[in-house]
């Protein structure tokens, strides 16, 4: 693909920055947010699981960083939570768990979290940092010919000892993915290149390998065929997102997933996704200071 007038999206995902002390992945994100600018990338795409330790206070040393390099715009990057952003998982299990089996109150504290979280990236959320804004959050820019749209929802079920005891299952609503399909979103996404965004693996076995055979069913996205009927509805080209941590890109039915692996673990690694305006798009992955 010609590079002209070419929009290129750059996708992170599973930063998992552990607090201010942690200071040599600051030190990496500051290095990967160096080369997107460099690289003059259009976007940059953060699909979930930006911080480790529960402790909501970290996203603003995301939001430092981010704003370090000029990119803490809407235009500029796009955020979503994952299940470490938005479930204290120790908390739960230690209070919650044992003194308190009140359902409702696991998912008034995610949405608790969730709505910490749009106050915290509000200007990557909401073009006149207005409320009321949040997730599923649809986003339509317009670079040159080409209009990209980004629909992203956050994909985090409440913690349960049952269901979900180690927080990390999947889980869209369904009235979320119904409003999704209306028709004042399809209209606003019409004739844009659309990419659907969430933290939650769609899939989950990326090998015929025992390691992956063994994985088991508490990380899975339990409505994952819902929120795939609705990227199809919406005609989305790519669905990127997190939370497995692997570099992978994969195919269901015509659709491409793209996992963004995990910042944590290999930081000197991130994806790019060039789309022309034809619609063409090509995907790698890339390690910092690599050319080309
Ligand atoms: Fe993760
Ligand atoms: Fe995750």
């Amino acid at each position: 693909m010609s590079k002209d007038k070419n929009v290129r999206v750059a996708h992170l995902s599973d930063l998992h920055l552990a607090g201010k002390n942690d200071r040599r992945q600051l030190e990496r994100l500051d290095l990967l947010l160096a080369e997107i600018v460099r690289k003059e990338y259009d976007h940059l795409v953060i699909t979930g699981d930006l911080i480790d330790t529960a402790n909501t206070e970290d996203w603003l040393l995301i939001r430092e960083a981010l704003l370090r390099h000029g990119l803490f715009e809407l235009g500029r990057t796009t955020v979503l939570p994952g299940n470490h952003d938005l479930i204290n998982l120790e908390e739960e299990m230690r209070f919650y768990h044992a003194l308190n089996p009140d359902v409702s109150g696991r998912r008034r504290r995610v949405n608790d979290r969730l709505a910490r979280f749009c106050q915290v990236f509000l200007p990557l959320i909401s073009e006149d940092g207005q409320g009321p804004a949040g997730y599923p959050l649809v986003k339509v820019l317009r670079f040159g010919e080409i209009s990209l749209a980004l629909v992203a929802v956050s994909s985090v079920l409440p913690w349960s000892g049952s269901d979900n005891p180690l927080g990390a299952r999947g889980f869209v609503a369904p009235e979320i993915l119904r409003a999704l399909v209306g028709q004042p979103v399809i209209d606003a996404l019409s004739g844009s290149f659309i990419i659907g965004l969430c933290h939650h693996a769609y899939r989950v076995y990326g090998t015929d390998a025992l390691i992956d055979q063994a994985f088991d069913w508490t990380m899975e996205f339990k409505n994952r065929d819902d929120f795939f009927g609705t990227m199809k509805l919406l005609q989305a080209r790519l669905v990127m997102h997190g939370h497995f941590h692997r570099f992978q890109v994969y195919s269901v039915e015509g659709l491409t997933f793209i996992n963004g692996g995990s910042f944590r673990y290999s930081p000197e690694r991130y994806g790019e996704v060039e789309i022309d305006a034809a619609g063409n798009w090509a995907h790698r992955f890339l390690k910092v200071g690599e050319t080309g």
